[in-house]
């Protein structure tokens, strides 16, 4: 009888098992890239119309996706730039790349993003021709990873309508109840810039008292989550500011850029 228990045979049919297995992972990995890639957008999608309200059971995503317009932005200027390509644009891959972004110093830096894309994709909503909501992206450092979301503002660029985070690395049950549907109703309606034009719109720690003067700029604190409201705070300072879509917003409230 033949002997199989030699180390040789051992050794070949651990790597037989370790070779088929890798190639069907890989299969499988790259076969349903183009799924998970459908998926991500769609999911993007749903954020995005989730954050300006428009979220509606009896449609799909995609139909009601139809109704927003992409917009590339160059940031430094607050103009639309058509140079870039709004569906196949990366911000991950602009903010890298030296060229297509700052450095921003600790100073400016309220986000935690070391470098800024210095372009951004708005998404612009219409009912009727008329411009009823614009979502911007944000993202911020929260106290575990980078919290990405879309904020949606009213025409008048001063009032929210809501704010939807999509990818966040936060404690479920403390900062990531950033995602509870409860603390972001609480968003609706807030203000954003004093009259002075700075940003004061931020998240308190505690509750938000009926008569309190600041009550229509502040949003409840998430209990035991102080950094991760902190994070929020800071995401929507930076992100509003001078260097984020601040330009943009100054041109479009001035009607220095049309928004068809
Ligand atoms: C395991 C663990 C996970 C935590 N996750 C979060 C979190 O996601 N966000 C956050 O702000 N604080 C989190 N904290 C709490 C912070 O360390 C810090 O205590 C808290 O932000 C302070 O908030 P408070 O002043 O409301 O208590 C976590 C703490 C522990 C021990």
């Amino acid at each position: 009888m033949k002997n199989n228990d030699t180390f040789s045979k051992t050794l070949l049919v651990a790597v037989t098992l370790c070779l088929v297995c890798s190639t069907l992972i890989s299969f499988t990995a790259v076969g349903l890239r183009d799924i998970q890639d459908a998926n991500k957008e769609l999911d993007k999608q749903t954020k995005i119309l989730s954050a300006a309200g428009l979220l509606n059971n009896n449609l799909n995503i995609s139909d009601l996706f139809k109704s927003i317009e992409v917009k590339m932005v160059n940031l430094e200027t607050g103009l639309f730039d058509e140079s870039i390509d709004s569906s196949t644009f990366n911000e991950g891959s602009f903010s890298r790349n030296l060229d297509t972004s700052i450095k921003l110093d600790k100073t400016q830096d309220v986000a935690t993003l070391k470098r800024r894309e210095n372009y951004q994709s708005v998404y612009l909503h219409y009912e009727e021709g008329n411009l009823v909501s614009i979502i911007l992206p944000v993202r911020g450092y929260g106290l575990w990873g980078t919290m990405k979301g879309y904020l949606a503002l009213e025409p008048d660029l001063q009032t929210i309508i809501g704010l939807e985070f999509f990818e966040d690395k936060e404690t479920p049950g403390l900062g990531a109840e950033i995602n509870n549907p409860k603390w972001k109703s609480k968003w609706t309606g807030k203000k954003i810039y004093s009259s002075e034009g700075e940003v004061i719109v931020s998240v308190i720690k505690g509750v938000v008292l009926p008569d309190s003067s600041n009550k229509d700029y502040s949003v409840d604190g998430l209990s035991g989550a102080t950094i991760t409201s902190k994070g929020v705070t800071n995401l929507l300072k930076f992100w509003l500011g001078d260097l984020g879509y601040g330009p943009f917003i100054t041109n479009m409230r001035n009607g220095e850029i049309k928004d068809v």
